[in-house]
């Protein structure tokens, strides 16, 4: 038996296949750096879950993503991983690479938010929904410029969830953070008027401030960001404003305003939301007739707007433009509470 290649081209061979293997696998498999790895280790006291074993490359680790090249950590996606800890602040300083760092659904009962979070300057995306923080929000998040999607809601009741901001901190943090295309903060305690510079996020396309204890009066200009798709602003009584005309080629497809203390007329310019699907406007203090334009929009699934001072209701109107073909609008109307 005779090998088809001499021993020499074999060596060659092999050694050319590693050369090539080295090139080829290095973007993908860059090895978690020892200092990432301990500041992980440490980050929540114990580890959050089995996967997590000192022995191994922490880039493999459940909800772990590293930056191929370098090793630095970029992603944590802990999302209702049964975490019963507090953060360790000096841990989370030297994540500083995380883009990404979702912590939603966990327990972090009776600890704040470390200030350090605010030294994560790539941070694009921070999730910390319904993870049990308490205390105030730290204004230090207002210096993460990179950030585009905040979520510090909170479903559960008020009395559990005891997040604030004090005051001008949710200012300075609307101020501040220009690149915000989503808002989430559903449940925060604000307990002030919704600040000026919110007009400033050109970019917003959802803003979530239910149950946010909100006061005075609503900058109308929200109404008119163009690229806004939802707006929540549900279960804030103090929060008085008016609905302004709607631009023509608004993205809206939600709009909640109920228990809040809105007033005036509904704009005949409604029909310019074309995108509207679910409109709720149930207990506000609204009044005058309803617009017969809200009969044309096509995408309307859901219609709540019972409970105000509406003088009269466009039944047979609309049920004109129902038959008309939109079968959509009759759908809603079906939805639609009767009490007005
Ligand atoms: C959390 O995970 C459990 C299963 O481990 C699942 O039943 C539950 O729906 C999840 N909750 C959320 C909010 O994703
Ligand atoms: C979380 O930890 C605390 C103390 O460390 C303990 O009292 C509590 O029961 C734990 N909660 C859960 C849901 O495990
Ligand atoms: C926090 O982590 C650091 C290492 O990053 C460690 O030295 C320190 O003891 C930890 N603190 C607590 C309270 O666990
Ligand atoms: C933040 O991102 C920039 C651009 O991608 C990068 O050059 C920089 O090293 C990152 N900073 C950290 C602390 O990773
Ligand atoms: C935050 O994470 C939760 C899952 O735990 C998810 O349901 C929610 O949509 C996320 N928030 C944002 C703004 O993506
Ligand atoms: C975590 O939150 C981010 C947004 O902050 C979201 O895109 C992602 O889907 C969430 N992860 C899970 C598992 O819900
Ligand atoms: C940005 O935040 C700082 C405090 O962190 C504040 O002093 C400053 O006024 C804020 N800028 C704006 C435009 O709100
Ligand atoms: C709501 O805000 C007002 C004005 O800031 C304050 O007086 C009131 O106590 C707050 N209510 C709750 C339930 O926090
Ligand atoms: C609602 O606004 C009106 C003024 O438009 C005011 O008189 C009333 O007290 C407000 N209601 C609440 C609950 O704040
Ligand atoms: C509705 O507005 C009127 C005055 O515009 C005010 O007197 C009344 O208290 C408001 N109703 C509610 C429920 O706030």
């Amino acid at each position: 038996m005779r090998s088809p290649f001499p021993p020499s081209s074999l060596f060659h061979v092999s050694r050319l296949f590693s050369i090539f293997l080295f090139f080829f696998s290095y973007p993908t498999s860059a090895q978690c750096l020892d200092d990432q790895k301990s500041s992980l280790l440490t980050l929540f006291g114990s580890a959050p879950t089995p996967s997590w074993t000192p022995r191994t490359d922490c880039c493999s680790w459940k909800g772990v993503t590293c930056d191929g090249s370098t090793g630095h950590v970029t992603g944590l996606n802990l999302a209702n991983s049964s975490i019963n800890a507090s953060i360790n602040s000096t841990s989370l300083l030297s994540l500083s690479s995380l883009r990404n760092l979702n912590l939603s659904h966990n327990s972090f009962f009776d600890s704040s938010i470390p200030t350090s979070i605010g030294a994560l300057s790539n941070l694009t995306h921070l999730n910390l929904s319904n993870s049990g923080f308490t205390g105030n929000v730290p204004v230090e998040i207002s210096r993460i410029k990179s950030l585009e999607s905040l979520d510090l809601s909170s479903s559960f009741l008020r009395s559990l969830s005891s997040l604030r901001f004090s005051s001008p901190d949710f200012e300075y943090v609307v101020g501040n953070l220009s690149g915000l295309r989503e808002l989430y903060l559903d449940g925060v305690d604000i307990s002030s008027p919704a600040p000026e510079p919110l007009v400033g996020l050109a970019n917003l396309r959802s803003l979530h401030l239910s149950s946010c204890n909100l006061t005075g009066a609503f900058p109308v200009e929200i109404f008119q960001l163009r690229n806004l798709k939802a707006l929540d602003l549900s279960n804030n009584p103090h929060l008085t404003g008016n609905l302004p005309e709607f631009p023509f080629g608004s993205r809206l497809q939600i709009l909640s305003l109920s228990s809040t203390n809105f007033s005036g007329g509904l704009p005949s310019s409604f029909g310019n939301l074309r995108h509207l699907q679910r409109l709720e406007l149930r207990a506000c203090n609204f009044s005058g007739t309803i617009p017969l334009s809200l009969g044309g929009i096509s995408q309307l699934l859901h219609l709540d707007i019972s409970y105000n001072s509406f003088s009269e209701f466009c039944e047979m109107e609309c049920f004109q433009i129902d038959s008309g073909g939109r079968s959509d609008w009759g759908r809603a109307k079906r939805d639609t509470k009767q009490h007005l």
